[in-house]
This record gives C-alpha cells, structure tokens and sequence, in this order.
C-alpha cells in the first residue's frame, strides 16, 4: 500500500516537475515566438498577393489583352476547334455544338445539340471572362464537359479566338 502512495506521489512530483521545466521552456521561447509570427505574417501576405496576381494573368481581365491581338488572329487558331464546331452563320452541329453567336448566348442552350448533363446543368451566360475561363481547360472549368479538348494555355490564343467568335454573331457583346 504505502509503495502505491510513494509512487503516485512520485508521480505528482515529476508532472509538477515537468510543468515547471515546460514554464521556463516557455518563458525562454516567447521572444522567439512573436518574432517567427511576424515573418509567418509576412509570408502569408506575399503567398496571397503572388496568387492573386498568378490567377490574374491565367484568368484575370481578358479584355485587357485584346487590344494586343485581333480577331483575324482568332480565325488562324479557331483552325484547332473547327474539327468539332461549326462558326458560320446556319453553320450545322458537329461533334460540338454550332457556334455561330455562341457569346451571349446561354451555356448549352442549342435545342438541337445533345450536351453532356454538366454543360447543360451550368447555365451560365458566355460572357468574355466565362469563355476565357472555359478555354484555358475545359475540364477543369466544367467537371465533366464532353469536350475533349486540352484548353489554349496561350492568353493570346485566348483572347484572339474569343474576339473572332465575337464576330462571328448577329450580336456581339461590348468590347468595352
Ligand atoms: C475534339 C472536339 C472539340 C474541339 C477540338 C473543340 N471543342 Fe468545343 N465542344 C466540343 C463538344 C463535344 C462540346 C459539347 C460539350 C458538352 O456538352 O459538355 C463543346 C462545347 C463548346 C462550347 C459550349 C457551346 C454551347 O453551346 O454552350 C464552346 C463555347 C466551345 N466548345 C468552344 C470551343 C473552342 C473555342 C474550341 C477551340 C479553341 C473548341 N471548342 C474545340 C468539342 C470540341
């Protein structure tokens, strides 16, 4: 019994022991602490301000780039896109939906065309940022598109073929 007694007590004494060697620990430690929480602030900041200027330029302010390309441009690389997709006026379905005055337009909204579930569930407007976001890689953009197409990781080739779609309508939307 009394060996029992001794040894909690022991127990005690090393656990208070550990506290009070932990407390200096601490109090040694705290300088250093405030100092490192500063730089991980900084890190912090210049991690998020890179990102944003990362995803700018990947999908940031497309109009922003058309001024340095053009529209003719955008006829030489919709030659990647015509193997599947229509451009002229009454131009039919292909493997892709037609895509004259596809800007605007509603996503997956040709009556006559079958989408895949995910096109025809996402039902957001082609504005510019939209088809910029879809072009870069459509996959990623719309889980479970069936087009397979890698994406234009080129922000010209972007930019250029989004100005010929926009002239390829009756409406074209705004360019500024
Ligand atoms: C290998 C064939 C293929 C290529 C190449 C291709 N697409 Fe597509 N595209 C498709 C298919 C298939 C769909 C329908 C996707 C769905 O229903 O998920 C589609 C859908 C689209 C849509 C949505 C249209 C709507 O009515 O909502 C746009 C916009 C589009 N493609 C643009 C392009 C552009 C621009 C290029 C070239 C840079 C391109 N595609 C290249 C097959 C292709």
């Amino acid at each position: 019994m009394n060996k029992i007694i001794v040894s909690i007590l022991l127990a005690v004494i090393l656990v208070l022991g550990i506290n009070k060697i932990a407390d200096v620990i601490f109090y040694v430690e705290k300088p250093e602490k405030s100092a490192y929480q500063v730089a991980s602030n900084a890190t912090t900041t210049s991690t998020t301000s890179s990102e944003t200027s990362a995803s700018e330029s990947e999908s940031g302010n497309i109009m922003a780039i058309f001024a340095s390309t053009s529209a003719a441009e955008g006829a030489k690389v919709f030659k990647k896109c015509a193997a599947c997709h229509s451009i002229a006026e009454g131009g039919a379905n292909k493997i892709g939906p037609a895509l004259w005055g596809v800007l605007g337009r509603k996503s997956g909204a040709l009556p006559d065309y079958k989408y895949s579930k995910a096109m025809a569930a996402h039902g957001k407007p082609w504005t510019f940022d939209e088809m910029n976001g879809f072009l870069i890689k459509p996959k990623d953009w719309i889980k479970g598109t069936k087009m397979s197409f890698a994406g234009l990781k080129n922000e010209k080739e972007r930019a250029a073929v989004i100005l010929y779609m926009n002239e390829n309508t009756n409406s074209p939307l705004p360019l500024n």
